[in-house]
């Protein structure tokens, strides 16, 4: 089936609008909100997300199920991998290049709805500590990315084996970690050893093993990553 993608110049974030719009009786599950830019693009953690011309800003309306989480970040991977560009994912959901941040994922509830929103830098990266598509030297083009990421969310709910795709791209395993918790709380250090089959990272403490089930996780002592001859880029 098309999907109904209702498609914006400049607005206050997609997230808004796709609740305006359920809410108005004006979208549902497989419609999709897309705009060219945001005046007020959220993040996780109540954060903002600068969103200038040139990005990929769209929020996917579906059915709220368990897994969603999972299933985007797997979703965004495989669509980027389509276009040549060869992403990971860092816990929960951080979509990134060599440790710089390509893409957001931002998952809200409206009811029995998911609004889950994404937002990838293509042209530019906005801030010293991401880059973007075009950085990576390739290209994407913003409608085509958006179809692949459709069409890999609902490839990747069939796979019979969520967490395998998902650790499949979590460079976050095997790494020592910082993890802040959503509310207060001190920070956890450790090594991410598994995600159980909710997600949840697991992680070997001086003080034993903690299972997070959200937060934000910072890789410590990084590594720059190999090419397959072993190099250093
Ligand atoms: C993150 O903090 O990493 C998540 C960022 C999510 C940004 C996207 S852009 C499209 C959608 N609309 C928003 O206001 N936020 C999400």
């Amino acid at each position: 089936m098309d999907a109904v993608i209702h498609r914006f110049g400049e607005i206050s974030s997609t997230q808004s609008e796709a609740r305006r719009l359920i809410d108005a009786g004006d979208a549902d599950a497989g419609h999709i909100i897309v705009a060219d830019r945001q005046t007020k693009g959220r993040g996780r953690f109540g954060r903002t997300w600068l969103s200038p011309q040139g990005g990929l800003y769209a929020t996917f309306i579906v059915t709220a199920r368990p897994g969603l989480s999972l299933i985007s970040g797997v979703a965004v991977i495989r669509a980027l991998a389509r276009f040549g560009v060869h992403a990971g994912l860092k816990w929960p959901n951080d979509v990134m290049l060599n440790e710089a941040k390509l893409a957001g994922i931002l998952i809200e509830i409206a009811g029995e709805l998911a609004l889950v929103g994404i937002g990838i830098n293509l042209t530019a990266a906005p801030l010293e500590t991401a880059t973007s598509v075009q950085t990576a030297g390739t290209t994407a083009r913003r409608g085509e990315l958006i179809v692949a990421i459709r069409e890999e969310m609902t490839q990747v709910e069939t796979t019979n084996d969520l967490r395998t795709a998902y650790r499949e791209h979590l460079r976050t395993l095997g790494k020592e970690v910082r993890i802040v918790p959503e509310n207060e709380g001190p920070a956890i250090f450790g090594t991410a050893v598994d995600i159980d089959t909710d997600g949840q990272l697991l992680v070997e403490t001086e003080r034993g093993s903690r299972t997070i089930s959200t937060g934000e996780c910072l890789h410590l002592r990084v590594e720059p990553e190999r090419n397959d001859d072993g190099m250093s880029p």
